[in-house]
C-alpha cells in the first residue's frame, strides 16, 4: 500500500461479542461475529498502523500484521482497552459488548428445577463512555447498533459519550450488521460531517471509515 497518514500510528479496535457466564458451562452472548471489527484491524494493518484488536470470542483468524488480545466478558474487554488506551492515537469500538451480566455466576451446574427460572442481571461497566470521559489525544470511534431511530440514537450516543464520530447501523436492514460479510451505515462527526456508507463489503467500509477519518483529522489541524 502507499503511504499513509496511519503509517506508524497506534490504533486500538475492538471486536466480536462477549460472553457473560451463568455456570460453568452457560453463558449469555449476542450476534457479533467479530467481521466489522476484524476487517477494520485488517485495513489499518495493511495502511501502515501498529494494531491491537482486543476480541471476544470469534472464529476468525487474526489478520496479518495485526496483534489480538483474547477477552471474554464485558469486564475483561474493558481491563484490556484502558490498558492500551494511554498510547493509542485511534480507537475503534466495533465489539457488541454486554450491556448486562448475570448477577451471580454460579460455580456448579445448575440443576434443572420444575419451577421457571428468573436470572437477575446487572449493568457492565459502559467502556466506551469511560474512554469519552477519558480522552486525551485519542479520536475516538463508537459503532450504534440500532433497530429504532437509527440517526437520532446514534447522534445521542455521539454527544452523551463525548465521541469523536459514530458508525450508525441500522441493523434492521437487510444486509447490515451482525453476522454478515456486508454492512451499510452511517458515519457522524463530532465537527458535523455525516455520511452515507452505502451496501458493501464489510473491508470496504472499513476503508471509507479511514479515509473518514484522515479527512477529519485534517479538519482538526487547520
Ligand atoms: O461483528 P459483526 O458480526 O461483523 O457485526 C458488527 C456489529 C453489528 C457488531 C458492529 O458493527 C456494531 O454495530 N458494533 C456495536 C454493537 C453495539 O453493541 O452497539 P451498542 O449500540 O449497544 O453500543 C454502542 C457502542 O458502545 C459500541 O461502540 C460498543 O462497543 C460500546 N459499548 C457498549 C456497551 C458497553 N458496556 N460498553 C461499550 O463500550
Amino acid at each position: 500500500e502507499s503511504p499513509s497518514y496511519l503509517r506508524g500510528k497506534q490504533i486500538v479496535v475492538t471486536a466480536g461479542p462477549t460472553r457473560e457466564s451463568l455456570d460453568p458451562v452457560r453463558f449469555f452472548t449476542n450476534r457479533s461475529s467479530g467481521k466489522m471489527g476484524y476487517a477494520i484491524a485488517e485495513i489499518a494493518a495493511n495502511l501502515g498502523a501498529h494494531v491491537t484488536l482486543i476480541s471476544g470470542p470469534s472464529p476468525l483468524d487474526v489478520p496479518h500484521g495485526v496483534k489480538r488480545i483474547d477477552v471474554e466478558t464485558a469486564e475483561d474487554m474493558y481491563k484490556e482497552v484502558l490498558r492500551h488506551y494511554e498510547q493509542a492515537d485511534i480507537v475503534i469500538k466495533a465489539a457488541a459488548v454486554a450491556d448486562y451480566r448475570p448477577k451471580i455466576t454460579f460455580d456448579q451446574k445448575m440443576k434443572k428445577q420444575e419451577e421457571s427460572l428468573v436470572v437477575e442481571m446487572e449493568r457492565t461497566q459502559d467502556i466506551l463512555k469511560a474512554l469519552g470521559e477519558k480522552k486525551e489525544q485519542q479520536y475516538l470511534v463508537g459503532f450504534a447498533a440500532e433497530t429504532t431511530n437509527a440517526l437520532q440514537y446514534g447522534k445521542e450516543k455521539l454527544d452523551r459519550k463525548n465521541l469523536d464520530a459514530v458508525i450508525i447501523n441500522d441493523v434492521s436492514q437487510e444486509g447490515a450488521g451482525f453476522s454478515g460479510d456486508t454492512n451499510e451505515a452511517t458515519f457522524i462527526s463530532k465537527q458535523g460531517r455525516v455520511e452515507q456508507l452505502p451496501l458493501s463489503s464489510k473491508r470496504q467500509i472499513a476503508r471509507q471509515l479511514f479515509s473518514l477519518i484522515e479527512e477529519e483529522l485534517k479538519g482538526v489541524e487547520q
